[in-house]
């Protein structure tokens, strides 16, 4: 068949590589993606969320399946306008309805949800413009550090988190009455923080039955160490030594089982991937978020390990076949380092040439964020540019080749984390 996979960074790389692996897939379609793309498919420059050209490029290319990458299509309901028209009905959009990617859309939303549906989270309220005072109040029952969110999406950084209970009130009020963070921000949900370990969960589900992905961890800040502001995701790492199979009895029992029941049960529509943000409090998982589509960086170790034909998967989910059949899985470990611009995620400049790439040999390389100049070299092209992944028996192996790897490539101003699956490190010894 036909396929057209909607996005543009590491995440789509990955997906796009393993999609191409299938010999269910004729020809791969990848809009827009980037310039690394071209050795897994066709790049078009196609605007993911413009409905109607997608559509037309669909009917043009006889395209049988359309995997949407980011959340934003799905968000502003790409499903429903696929399943509306005469022509589309019939083709296979890999991700949940407008209505179910509220579980993404909105924090309010998925909150309310977990709580309808008995499924672990922090205590929360949301608030409004006419409940700020209410909502100042809800703070001093709190212990810091205090947790608000903004209700929309926010490009992963709606959320603040702070320790002193005045400038908790003050960010509020900013959100509600002065558009921090925009009309994203008109509702928000004040929670309790949770202190733990973050994990980041995977399944495919058809709306009532669901297979579990790997598992993997993210690295989001931009400095060693977890200092310094948020990121897109710096490296990731999958299999996460401290989610065994105990804890992931719990995960699967306690958090997806009713996640996937409530779906069913609320009748939503929801034939994709969804991502579970999960922390591990002693052993216990809580629900963070969820997101309504696969992470990035996390899908540039997640996908690599997945034996199983995922294009099969995805049409089994969409024809609401999907069996408990677990799927076939690397049992190796995937560590990606990503190489970032100088400057990021502040202000950056692109067009750097990219020097070394034709070294790599022991690691796969994802591109996120780049461009071919007029010289057919690969330029600089966002603030993420290249992700580095590699497979080995152990996560020390695994990280080691992907450090090398990133040692052999350089441009002006590129950056890395050199600490990225430190902290999982101590859970290997564990007896
Ligand atoms: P979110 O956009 O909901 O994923 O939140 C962004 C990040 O904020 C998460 O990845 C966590 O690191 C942190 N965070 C969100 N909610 C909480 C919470 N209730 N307790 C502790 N940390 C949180
Ligand atoms: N890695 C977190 C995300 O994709 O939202």
């Amino acid at each position: 068949m036909n396929i057209l996979l909607l996005g543009s960074g590491g995440r789509e790389h990955a997906m796009a590589t393993k999609i191409a692996e299938s010999t269910l897939c004729d020809q791969l379609y990848i809009a827009p993606g980037n310039a690394g793309m071209n050795d897994c498919g066709t790049t078009v420059p196609l605007d993911a969320n413009n409905f109607d050209a997608v559509g037309q490029f669909v009917v043009n290319h006889e395209i049988q399946m359309v995997v949407v990458g980011p959340e934003a299509p799905l968000v502003g309901g790409i499903v429903d306008y696929f399943a509306r028209s005469a022509q589309l009905k019939d083709v296979m959009v890999i991700g949940p309805s407008k209505a179910a990617a509220q579980l993404e859309g909105s924090k309010e939303f998925a909150k309310d949800f977990m709580l309808r549906n008995g499924i672990p989270t922090a205590r929360y309220k949301a608030f409004r413009r006419e409940t700020m005072n209410e909502g100042a109040n809800f703070l001093e029952t709190l212990k810091p550090p205090y947790v608000l969110k903004a209700d929309g999406l926010a490009g992963g950084k709606g959320v603040v988190i702070l320790n002193d209970l005045n400038e908790a009130k003050q960010t509020l009020a900013e959100m509600l009455t002065k558009k921090k963070f925009g009309n994203a921000g008109k509702t928000v949900v004040i929670e309790e923080y949770l202190n733990g370990i973050e994990i980041s969960v995977f399944v495919l589900t058809d709306g009532k039955h669901f297979k579990v992905l790997p598992a993997a961890k993210d690295y989001k800040r931009i400095g060693d160490g977890d200092m310094g502001p948020n990121t897109g995701g710096m490296g990731s790492v999958s299999p996460v030594p401290f989610a065994d199979k105990e804890f992931m009895k719990k995960v699967e029992h306690d958090i997806i089982a009713p996640t996937i029941k409530g779906i069913h049960r609320e009748k939503l529509d929801y034939r994709g991937f969804l991502f579970i943000g999960l922390m591990n409090v002693e052993g216990n998982p809580y629900v963070i978020e969820y997101n309504c589509r696969m992470g990035d960086p996390e899908t540039e170790v997640v996908f690599p390990r997945i034996q199983s034909d995922i294009v099969e998967q995805m049409g089994l989910a969409w024809h609401q076949h999907l069996t408990h059949t677990a799927l076939d899985i690397n049992p190796q470990t995937a560590a990606s380092v990503m190489l970032v611009s100088g400057g990021y995620p502040e202000s950056y400049k692109t067009g750097f040439t990219i020097e070394g790439l034709e070294k790599i040999t022991d690691s796969t390389v994802f591109h996120a964020g780049t461009a071919l100049n007029d010289k057919g070299e690969y330029v600089t092209n966002g603030g993420r540019v290249l992700c580095f992944t590699s497979l080995a028996n152990t996560l020390p192996e695994a990280l080691l080749k992907s450090y090398q790897s990133a040692k052999l490539v350089s441009w002006r101003g590129c950056y890395y984390r050199k600490d990225i699956g430190q902290d999982l490190l101590k859970y290997l010894m564990k007896p």
